[in-house]
């Protein structure tokens, strides 16, 4: 049955307020991402056939063939990079995706050089780079700004897809997206996801990446997830009410040494104190929850460290070269997990796949 529904057909005020996955029918089309907002919009089956089809894009970018045969499936699309944030991984990994799929680009990073200066509104910039694109990629400091944008555009003369990447301390479903890919190929041999322990570490408040991830999580049987932070920092209510909600067992922590040897993975993330009122979570002492070179002993032989990145001092740098330190292919994953998401939301996912079996199936 098609439950898709259209931002058309409601009003802002109506549709802003509605549950997350009350949300979801107006995000998807036909069982595949069209706008891509919020984690929640993600189930199991769109999880895992964007693995597989991200797995088969590597593969086929292994030759020169392969690569013409990618770059010409979006060549005729064009797509804004909208970052009025700070970003190095979701920016250039997007930007990479977009070439591999033969996608032109143009990108936005300082509103010194638009007409924002001249008071022109973000509302009315999005609308402007819509009469140009196809693809509006955007990442803002403003809760729900993509979702508002993606409302805003479908009443206009050309609505255009629009993908988050990253809004406030909300959702970063991209984020999610390249962590449960990362997870699903690191336990390819052991069972996949179901049934593991996923440990997260640092400033779980305000990290919107723990936020996305821990609820796509919920997708998989059996997951143990177990929050550990200074109590300052510890995760949100709504975030557990949501685990409640799904049936996912939780613990919350806030010593970070005995729980390593449980873990199946291992999710460090940095303090976000870019969002402190007054510095005051630079006057915490966190170290209690780094990890270093002295904790590999306890990890189990297959567990992994991940991190989305930028990292401080919460990951040594002497952890980097055991083969259990995931995060650089992590990012490398970004990439790819990206050109899957922008082939399925141009509904190229089944061109992808028929080339593979002719290649290489
Ligand atoms: N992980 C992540 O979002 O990194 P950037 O902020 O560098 O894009």
């Amino acid at each position: 049955m098609n439950n898709d529904k259209r931002l058309i057909d409601i009003t802002w005020d109506e549709f802003q307020p509605l549950s997350l996955p009350a949300k979801i029918p107006y995000c998807n089309r036909n069982g595949c991402p069209y706008h891509v907002l919020i984690a929640q919009q993600f189930d199991r089956a769109m999880l895992d056939d964007l693995g597989i089809l991200a797995t088969k894009i590597r593969r086929i970018a292994k030759s020169k063939a392969g690569m013409l045969f990618l770059s010409s499936l979006l060549e005729h699309k064009r797509a804004m990079l909208y970052f009025s944030q700070p970003s190095s991984r979701t920016f250039l990994s997007f930007y990479a995706a977009c070439q591999i799929l033969g996608m032109k680009t143009a990108e936005l990073r300082d509103s010194t050089t638009s007409s924002e200066m001249k008071g022109e509104s973000q509302e009315d910039s999005v609308r402007t780079f819509s009469s140009y694109f196809d693809l509006l990629i955007m990442r803002s400091p403003i809760q729900g700004f993509a979702e508002k944008m993606a409302w805003l555009l479908s009443s206009t003369e050309r609505p255009v897809p629009i993908i988050n990447a990253g809004s406030g301390k909300d959702q970063h479903p991209t984020q999610a997206l390249l962590d449960i890919y990362s997870l699903q190929r690191s336990f390819e041999k052991t069972g996949g996801i179901d049934g593991k322990t996923i440990v997260f570490v640092g400033d779980l408040l305000r990290g919107r990446t723990v936020r996305s991830l821990s609820f796509l999580l919920t997708n998989y049987r059996n997951v143990r997830q177990i929050f550990v932070a200074p109590p300052q920092l510890q995760i949100g209510p709504d975030i557990l009410e949501q685990l409640d909600a799904a049936g996912v067992t939780y613990e919350v922590h806030h010593e970070f040494e005995p729980v390593i040897p449980r873990a199946d993975a291992i999710y460090m993330t940095r303090i976000q104190d870019e969002w402190d009122k007054d510095g005051e979570s630079k006057k915490l002492d966190t170290s209690a929850f780094y990890f270093t070179a002295r904790h590999l002993a306890l990890l189990k032989p297959q567990a992994v460290v991940m991190h989305p990145l930028p990292r401080r001092q919460e990951i040594a740098t002497d952890v980097d070269r055991d083969p259990r330190a995931i995060y650089w292919r992590q990012a490398r994953n970004g990439m790819w997990i990206r050109v899957a998401l922008m082939a399925t939301i141009f509904g190229r996912a089944p061109e992808v796949a028929a080339y593979y079996e002719q290649t290489l199936g």
